[in-house]
């Protein structure tokens, strides 16, 4: 320690005690003024030195015992040589530095006024907490106060604004409240204002104008209001002004033009309005302009332009319009530009393929037109270039594939035309490429093979033809692939088994053909695997019980053959299962009754045959089954009674016979119950009839049916008076919404069209639904 004084006094414990105590009765008649030292005999300057001493250990005392541990050296020998204390040439404490240690305590133990030769105080990063006593403003020499990231709490004493000396004042990452205190304006020596990472409110104080000599600002994450003072202006020196994460309106004042010095400006995530002001083409040094989240308006000045030293400016998330101005490509050493989410339009400037040093050109979600400039593959730095939701059109330039530094590419949501371009194989760190819902055409080039390090390929929602191309199979870190809906044809290539990395699968609503390959059981981390309306025909192999993954499995619309394997058995995370509208024939599996995450079966429309497995009922999260128009046999077991999740069931046109199970009474979610096309027989148990069902054709005329009266809008004499299809056209018209009909009504009706999905709104009063 530097400020060690050389006659520091080695004290014996005997005479330190006897001092001590001296001390002690001493204090109170004590002026801690510096004349009042200065003047005194030699004996009160011990006396007066040991002050502090005695001031330092009474604060040791009231900290936890871990802290007093910390400070073991705070003992008797000289306090000049105690940790974290440094003394001037007269062993007066000028320096208190205890940072990063972990104490614990308060600040009100500590007699500040005992202390006036303090230059500096640093107690940050610590666990002190209490308020800031406002004596602190006794520390008439105090050039450098550092008490961020501690506990503090309470506001900002207004004697703050006696530390005339102070240069750094660093009270941020505390709980203080309360506003800033105007007395603040009093600091004319500040170079460095931190109150970021608080709960401070109100307004930023005009007095603020009065620091001349501030260098750095920070006001951030605290609770601000109202506007920025028009005084900001007057801070000349001003290099860094942070006034981000606060809940400050009003406009950004042209004033902040003066602030020449700048090179960082950030009052981005506040509730800023009107248009952003000219005048900051003044600040030729800056580098950092963050404005994005708050709600400005008008459109990007031209002046931006002239901030030739801009390395990162973010404008996004505000209601920004007009054009991107041209002249932004004089910003040279630009390395991120985010202009995302605002409501500006016109085309990309080409200009924009100037900005050499981009990393992250991001401009998405706003109203660009015209084509993406081919200048932009002079970026070849860029490892983001996103430009998604616009109505960007022409097609992707061939220049893209020079871009070679690329990791994110997203396209999508645009009016893009033309193929996607070969030369996209150059881009060999690219982990996500996304041109979804576009108008892209033509086939997918085989150099997507070349993207070794695609972790997300999304080209769904264009008209890309021809087949997927078996180089596909190099992907091995892909994790999502989605063609769905675009028009490919062809089969699905074996190579598809080799991304072993896949999680979802999606190339539904294609024309592929041929059959599902035996690889596909590779695919171990698949969860979602969608094949559905397709042309693929072959049976669904074994190997997809290897799947153990998957949750969702939808197979549906495509020209299956042969039976469901038993091994689908082992999907035991299965939730849905979609095989409808194939030709799947023999019977359902006893095995899909250990499927016990299932919530939606789906075999509708194939060729199954045999009877529902009693298994079934271990399906407890079954909310939908649906088997209709199949060749199902024998009677609906009894178990589908325990199905208590089930609220559609629908086993219509089948051969089903025997009674409807009582059991079916048990479902009191069933909304949808379709029987009809069967060949049930006995009547509708006294259990079933809570349920809102719908029964056609044979049972219709087998069950002997009471006239249930429910005499609401469609009652059974209402629709004999009006006439049955004249009924029909009403209920029609009405959209089935809303309407409560009579069960007679109901019945009848089913006999004649299939009641819609809507008609779950139908009201078939169940306390009026008894037969008496
Ligand atoms: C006082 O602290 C110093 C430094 O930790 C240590 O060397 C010395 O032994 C201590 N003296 C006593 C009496 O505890
Ligand atoms: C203050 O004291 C600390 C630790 O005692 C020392 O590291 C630092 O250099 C001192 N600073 C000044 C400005 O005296
Ligand atoms: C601020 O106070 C809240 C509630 O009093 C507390 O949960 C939080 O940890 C405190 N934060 C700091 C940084 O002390
Ligand atoms: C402010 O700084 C100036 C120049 O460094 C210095 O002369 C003056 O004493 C300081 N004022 C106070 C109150 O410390
Ligand atoms: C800061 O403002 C937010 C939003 O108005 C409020 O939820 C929060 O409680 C405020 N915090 C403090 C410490 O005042
Ligand atoms: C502003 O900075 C300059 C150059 O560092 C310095 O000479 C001048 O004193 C500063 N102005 C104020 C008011 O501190
Ligand atoms: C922004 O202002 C609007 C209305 O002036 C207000 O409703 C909203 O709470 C403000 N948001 C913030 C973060 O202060
Ligand atoms: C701008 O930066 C340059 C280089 O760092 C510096 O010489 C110049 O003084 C700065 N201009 C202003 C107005 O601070
Ligand atoms: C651009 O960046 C380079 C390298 O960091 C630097 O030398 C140059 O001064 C910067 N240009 C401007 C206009 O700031
Ligand atoms: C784009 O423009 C249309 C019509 O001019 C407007 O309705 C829409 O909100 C705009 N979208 C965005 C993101 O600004
Ligand atoms: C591109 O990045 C490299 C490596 O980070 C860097 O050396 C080079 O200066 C950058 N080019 C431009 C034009 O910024
Ligand atoms: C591709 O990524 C690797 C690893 O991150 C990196 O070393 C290499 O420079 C990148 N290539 C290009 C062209 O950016």
């Amino acid at each position: 320690m530097a400020s060690v004084p050389k006659r520091a006094p080695n004290f014996q414990a005997v005479h330190s005690i006897i001092i001590f105590v001296f001390v002690i009765i001493l204090i109170p008649f004590l002026s801690s003024s510096d004349s009042a030292v200065a003047h005194a005999s030699p004996a009160t300057k011990t006396v007066a030195k040991q002050i502090e001493a005695v001031a330092l250990l009474k604060w040791k005392a009231s900290l936890d015992n871990q802290s007093q541990s910390l400070l073991s050296s705070w003992n008797e020998t000289s306090h000049c040589t105690w940790v974290g204390i440094g003394c001037n040439n007269a062993s007066k404490v000028t320096n208190l530095t205890l940072d990063s240690i972990g104490l614990r305590g308060t600040l009100s133990s500590l007699n500040f006024s005992s202390l006036p030769h303090l230059v500096k105080l640093d107690l940050s990063n610590n666990l002190i907490y209490g308020t800031i006593p406002s004596q602190i403003g006794s520390l008439a020499r105090l050039t450098f106060l550092y008490v961020s990231v501690n506990h503090l709490s309470g506001t900002i004493p207004i004697d703050i604004g006696m530390l005339r000396s102070l240069v750094d004042l660093d009270l941020s990452g505390n709980n203080l409240t309360g506003s800033i205190p105007t007395s603040i304006g009093n600091l004319r020596n500040l170079t460095m204002l931190y109150l970021y990472k608080n709960s401070l409110c109100g307004s930023i104080p005009q007095e603020i104008g009065m620091l001349r000599s501030l260098t750095d600002l920070e006001l951030s994450t605290n609770n601000l209001t109202e506007s920025i003072p028009t005084s900001i202006g007057n801070l000349k020196n001003l290099t860094t002004l942070c006034l981000y994460e606060n809940s400050l309106s009003g406009s950004i004042p042209q004033e902040i033009g003066m602030l020449r010095s700048l090179t960082d400006l950030e009052l981005s995530t506040n509730n800023l309005t009107e248009s952003i002001p000219t005048s900051i083409g003044n600040l030729r040094n800056l580098t950092t302009l963050y404005l994005y989240e708050n709600s400005l308006s008008g459109s990007i000045p031209q002046e931006v332009g002239m901030l030739t030293s801009l390395t990162n400016l973010a404008l996004y998330r505000n209601y920004l319009t007009g054009s991107i101005p041209a002249t932004i490509g004089n910003l040279r050493n630009l390395t991120t530009l985010y202009l995302y989410n605002n409501s500006l339009s016109g085309s990309i400037p080409k200009e924009v393929g100037m900005l050499t040093s981009l990393t992250d050109l991001e401009l998405s979600t706003n109203n660009l037109t015209g084509s993406i400039p081919a200048s932009i593959g002079n970026l070849r730095n860029l490892t983001t270039l996103y430009l998604y939701e616009n109505s960007l059109s022409g097609s992707i330039p061939q220049e893209v594939g020079m871009l070679t530094s690329l990791t994110n590419l997203a396209l999508y949501r645009n009016y893009l035309t033309g193929s996607i371009p070969a030369s996209i194989g150059n881009l060999r760190n690219l982990t996500t490429l996304y041109l979804y819902e576009n108008s892209l055409s033509g086939s997918i080039p085989q150099e997507v093979g070349m993207l070794r390090s695609l972790t997300d390929l999304s080209l769904y929602k264009n008209f890309l033809t021809g087949s997927i191309p078996a180089s596909i199979g190099n992907l091995r870190n892909l994790i999502t692939l989605y063609l769905y809906e675009n028009s490919l044809s062809g089969s699905i290539p074996q190579e598809i088994g080799m991304l072993r990395s896949l999680t979802d699968l999606a190339l539904s609503t294609n024309n592929l053909t041929g059959s599902i390959p035996a690889s596909i059981g590779n695919l171990r981390n698949l969860t979602t695997l969608y094949l559905y309306e397709n042309s693929l025909s072959g049976s669904i192999p074994q190997e997809v019980g290897m799947l153990r993954s998957l949750t969702d499995l939808e197979l549906s619309t495509n020209n299956l053959t042969g039976s469901i394997p038993a091994s689908i058995g082992n999907l035991r995370n299965l939730t849905t299962l979609y095989l409808y509208k194939n030709s799947l024939s023999g019977s359902i599996p006893q095995e899909v009754g250990m499927l016990r995450s299932l919530t939606d079966l789906e075999l509708s429309t194939n060729y199954l045959t045999g009877s529902i497995p009693t298994s079934i009922g271990n399906l407890r999260n079954l909310t939908r089954l649906i088997l209709f128009e199949n060749s199902l046999s024998g009677s609906i077991p009894q178990e589908v009674g325990m199905l208590r999740s089930l609220t559609d069931l629908e086993l219509s046109t089948n051969n089903f016979t025997g009674s409807i199970p009582t059991s079916i009474g048990n479902l009191r979610n069933l909304t949808r119950l379709i029987l009809y096309e069967n060949s049930l027989s006995g009547s509708i148990p006294q259990e079933v009839q809570g349920v809102g069902f719908v029964l056609r054709d044979h049972l219709g005329s087998i069950l002997s049916m009471e006239d249930i009266p429910i005499t609401k809008a469609f009652s059974t004499d209402m629709v004999e008076a009006m006439g049955f299809h004249m009924a029909v056209t009403r209920l029609q018209n009405l959209g089935w919404n809303n309407v409560t009909v009579s069960w007679k009504f109901l019945i009848q009706l089913s006999n004649f069209i299939p009641i819609p999905a809507s008609c779950r709104s139908c009201r078939v009063d169940s306390s009026t639904t008894r037969y008496s």
